[in-house]
């Protein structure tokens, strides 16, 4: 037991004031408490976001300010929400009933349908059992809740003041995966997520939890696809019934249930199978690699081919507005000069980025050629373009001058 442990407790035995930081007495265990055994998860009160509006604001909302920005939605162009308090309380109570049943509360969380064997094989193949789920709630509770809110909204106590705003898992959408292209209602891999918790998300307020334990991320990575599953089961189920489209001969607990089924099924179609680059083609020479930069940047900037990058990235990223995402936020098609990757900066990460797109933010996959006689793949070298493109020095020279103006510093390796 460390010297730190006995401190901590010495502390806490004597009475002392002193506020337990967890982060030098690491055996102060405050923080690792479970939630109480009371608590349910809150039903959603929040606007749901139905259409995002025609215009695109310059400016982000201010901080605190999420909420009113989204109610404010429906009164632009376009904009269309539905507000969940307009549930009769019979369909209400229904839900929150179903919901309690299939996915258990915040301290004892599970994810289990009445006798289905396929559901039960999906729940084993993505480690939703009870234990990992039970371990993932405290974990969570500790380390993520105060951004992303006890039922995954995204709305903890620090979530309103951060931007971009934490993830709101409740939607089912995620930005940086790499599933297969080909699966219906892609969501994440487990080792997306995983590999999220370890890197953080760069240029936003996600941290790094690389120090936890894998066995601890791995807890977390559950839990997460919990809260999804429980959140887009709730907010699928109540949105016909308030839009009043309705859900024809279905009770609200049939419903549920059918969804819930749906959605289980698509993370389990989604860990199948990520997406499979072709080899490398070139050669390891700084002449293969200018000749795919250059092909690389006529891709990106021919504004009628099958990439369109610069439709959306215009003048590289650096000069475009704000564009709505689907959970009615604020995203900016990145400043692609800057070489901030927040979905991580390894190649294969930008080639899943370029040919699976970032869907909730309306970036579509790229849709370009591999010629294996030739040996060309355009997914590469618009890769290698991406890369380059934040250093001038690596880009061949008419290229520097026609993206950075003429510079003044020659580089040996460019041509
Ligand atoms: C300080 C606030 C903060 C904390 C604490 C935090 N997050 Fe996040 N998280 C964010 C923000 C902000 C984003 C969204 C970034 C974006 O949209 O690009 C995010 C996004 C995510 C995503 C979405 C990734 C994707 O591909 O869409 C996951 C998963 C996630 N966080 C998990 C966690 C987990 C698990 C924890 C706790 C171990 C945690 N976060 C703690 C702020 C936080
Ligand atoms: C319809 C608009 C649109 C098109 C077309 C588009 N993008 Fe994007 N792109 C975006 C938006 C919006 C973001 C910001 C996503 C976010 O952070 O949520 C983005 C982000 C990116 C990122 C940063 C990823 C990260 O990890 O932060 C890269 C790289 C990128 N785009 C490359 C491309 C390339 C290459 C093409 C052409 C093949 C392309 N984009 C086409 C809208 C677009």
């Amino acid at each position: 037991m460390s010297s730190a442990f006995t401190f901590a407790r010495m502390v806490r035995v004597l009475g002392l004031a002193i506020p337990c930081m967890s982060v030098f007495f690491s055996g102060c265990d405050f923080g690792l408490e479970e939630y109480p055994a009371s608590l349910t998860y809150p039903m959603r009160s929040d606007p749901i976001v139905v259409q995002t509006p025609k215009e695109f604001p310059w400016d982000t909302f201010a901080p605190g300010q999420l909420e009113g920005h989204i109610a404010g939605l429906k009164k632009l162009e376009g904009g269309q929400t539905l507000d969940p308090n307009e549930l009769s309380s019979k369909d209400r109570n229904e839900l929150e009933k179903v919901l309690l049943k299939f996915f258990g509360t915040p301290s004892q969380p599970k994810v289990k349908f009445p006798e289905d064997t396929n559901a039960d094989k999906a729940v084993a193949a993505l480690h939703l059992d009870d234990k990992s789920l039970a371990r993932g709630s405290i974990l969570y509770r500790r380390h993520c809740m105060h951004c992303h809110g006890v039922s995954g909204d995204g709305r903890g106590p620090t979530g309103p003041w951060v931007n971009p705003t934490p993830r709101d898992y409740r939607q089912g959408y995620f930005k940086f995966i790499s599933t297969k292209t080909s699966v219906n209602d892609r969501k994440p891999r487990r080792d997306d997520l995983h590999r999220i918790l370890d890197r953080g998300i760069e240029g936003t307020s996600m941290p790094s939890f690389v120090l936890l334990d894998e066995a601890q991320k791995d807890d977390l990575v559950s839990y997460i696809i919990h809260l999804s599953l429980r959140g887009e089961t709730e907010y699928q189920t109540m949105s016909p019934l308030v839009n009043k489209a309705g859900i024809g001969d279905y009770t609200v607990t049939e419903k549920a249930e059918q969804l819930g089924k749906l959605y289980l099924e698509a993370w389990a179609e989604s860990n199948k199978e990520s997406i499979e680059p072709e080899a490398y083609p070139y050669p390891d020479t700084k002449e293969a690699l200018q000749a795919s930069i250059r092909r690389g940047y006529q891709e990106f900037t021919n504004a009628q081919g099958a990439a369109s990058c610069i439709g959306c990235h215009t003048d590289f990223g650096r000069q475009v507005p704000f564009r709505y995402d689907f959970w009615g936020t604020l995203v900016r098609p990145a400043n692609l000069t800057a070489g901030v990757y927040r979905g991580g900066r390894r190649p294969l990460d930008l080639y899943n980025r370029i040919r699976g797109g970032i869907r909730p933010s309306n970036m579509p996959g790229a849709d370009l050629k591999v010629d294996k006689v030739n040996k060309i793949d355009q997914y590469w070298d618009v890769v290698n373009f991406v890369q380059a493109l934040p250093y001038p020095q690596m880009l061949p020279k008419d290229i520097t001058d026609a993206i950075y103006g003429k510079r003044s510093v020659e580089s040996k390796d460019a041509k």
